[in-house]
């Protein structure tokens, strides 16, 4: 089939280090995809670190700047993908609505529930189109997940499980960086790093978390920086979170277990959901991705089986069914979704991450801290 004509959309990246190199990547893998609307180009990046610029400048795009100002000013720059600490979100995210940029923001979206609520403020108030980055969820397993747990199948949802387990932090020689400390990333720690990808299937499904029991764990009291120097890592690296969900197909509010770890021992990226009901059930991990499973319960038999997605995508692409899709294909399937929305062209395809789904998240993640600190359960 022959493609039709693209749109294009000139893209500027606030923040090019992990993730900010990721999206130039991906653009350059465009043609994966069968009849998109939209064809982005990375036209200018905005960094402040000499040695993200060079990577950019030698990587061939054409305007490199250090002042992320420079970027909101372009009317060259259709719109931003931004991805600093989280300590810069609130000031950059509101900068880029008022500048009327529309962005693709990373997580958490502020780096607390009051920096993320001034930021949708700004946003509501210029009227830009801007989604949240979670690009997990568009595995084919845990898109086959996502549809199977539906209300018919499920039946009364017993309990749920989500998590992001890293096993990243692991290393005592690793040298600190902004990720765990505080100021940077923020009170709620490792929430606000791996957490949205966690919130995002559940919030999406429309399961609500009424209470919160939160048990939050800082391990590693402190790291070396890359000069040998000792410096504080007062963030959590770890959090289990027992919440209280209610939904509105079902009177009695369920369990639902949410893990944020960045020292999982034995883990490396793994996103998992697992779902469970009095009828049927269904798991799927990215650390065994081309499978997920799927329980049914009948005439007194549970029986559980395997089944294989394929690249069974979000958005089609040109690759073949039988191959296997990891980390990179999950990030051009939520690139794919991301300009499909904006551009009015996705349909009743799985979409990104919106703002509400970041504020009801942080909302979450305060009222965790406020049960560390309680040791108690509290309201959401
Ligand atoms: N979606 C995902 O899977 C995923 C994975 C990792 C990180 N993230 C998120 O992406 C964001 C960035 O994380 P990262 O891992 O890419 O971090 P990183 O440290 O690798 O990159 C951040 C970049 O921001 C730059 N920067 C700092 N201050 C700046 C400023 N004032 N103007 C312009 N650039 C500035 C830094 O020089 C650095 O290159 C965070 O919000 C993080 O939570 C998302």
């Amino acid at each position: 089939m022959i493609n039709k004509i693209q749109k294009e959309v000139r893209i500027g990246i606030i923040g090019g280090g992990l993730m900010g190199k990721e999206l130039l990547a991906l653009v350059r893998r465009w043609d994966a995809l069968v009849n998109h609307p939209i064809r982005p180009t990375v036209t200018a990046v905005a960094d402040v670190s000499s040695d993200v610029q060079e990577w950019f400048r030698r990587a061939g795009v054409p305007k490199i700047s250090s002042d992320y100002k420079q970027l909101l000013d372009d009317s060259d720059i259709d719109l931003l993908y931004i991805a600093v600490p989280h300590n810069l979100h609130e000031e950059i995210y509101i900068e880029a609505a008022k500048a009327g940029k529309d962005f693709l923001g990373e997580k958490p979206f502020g780096i607390d529930l009051q920096s993320a609520t001034k930021i949708a403020k700004a946003v509501e108030e210029s009227k830009v189109f801007v989604r949240v980055s979670s690009e997990l969820p568009f595995f084919p397993g845990a898109q086959a997940a996502i549809k199977y747990a539906n209300p018919e199948t499920l039946g009364e949802i017993v309990e749920v499980r989500a998590g992001l387990l890293h096993s990243s932090d692991i290393d005592l020689n690793k040298a600190i960086n902004w990720k765990r400390q505080n100021q940077f990333c923020g009170d709620i720690g490792v929430m606000g790093d791996l957490g949205m990808h966690v919130a995002h299937v559940p919030l999406r499904l429309g399961w609500k978390p009424k209470s919160v029991y939160a048990l939050l764990d800082d391990i590693v009291p402190s790291r070396k920086n890359k000069d040998g120097i000792a410096i504080p890592c007062d963030t959590y690296e770890n959090a289990v979170l027992a919440l209280k969900a209610e939904t509105s197909t079902q009177k009695r509010r369920f369990p639902m277990f949410w893990e944020m770890k960045r020292i999982a021992p034995g883990e490396s990226n793994t996103w998992f959901f697992h779902a469970m009901g009095m009828n049927g059930g269904v798991y799927f991990s990215t650390r065994n991705p081309q499978v997920y499973q799927r329980f049914t319960y009948s005439h007194g038999e549970q029986s559980w089986s395997e089944l294989q997605p394929g690249h069974k995508t979000n958005w089609p692409v040109i690759t073949g069914a039988i191959f296997e899709f990891g980390f990179p294909d999950a990030l051009l399937q939520m690139w794919a979704a991301f300009l499909a929305e904006r551009d009015g062209a996705l349909g009743d395809r799985f979409a990104c991450a919106t703002i509400a789904e970041a504020l009801e998240a942080h909302k979450i993640f305060r009222a965790a801290l406020t049960s560390q600190n309680s040791n108690s359960a509290e309201s959401i």
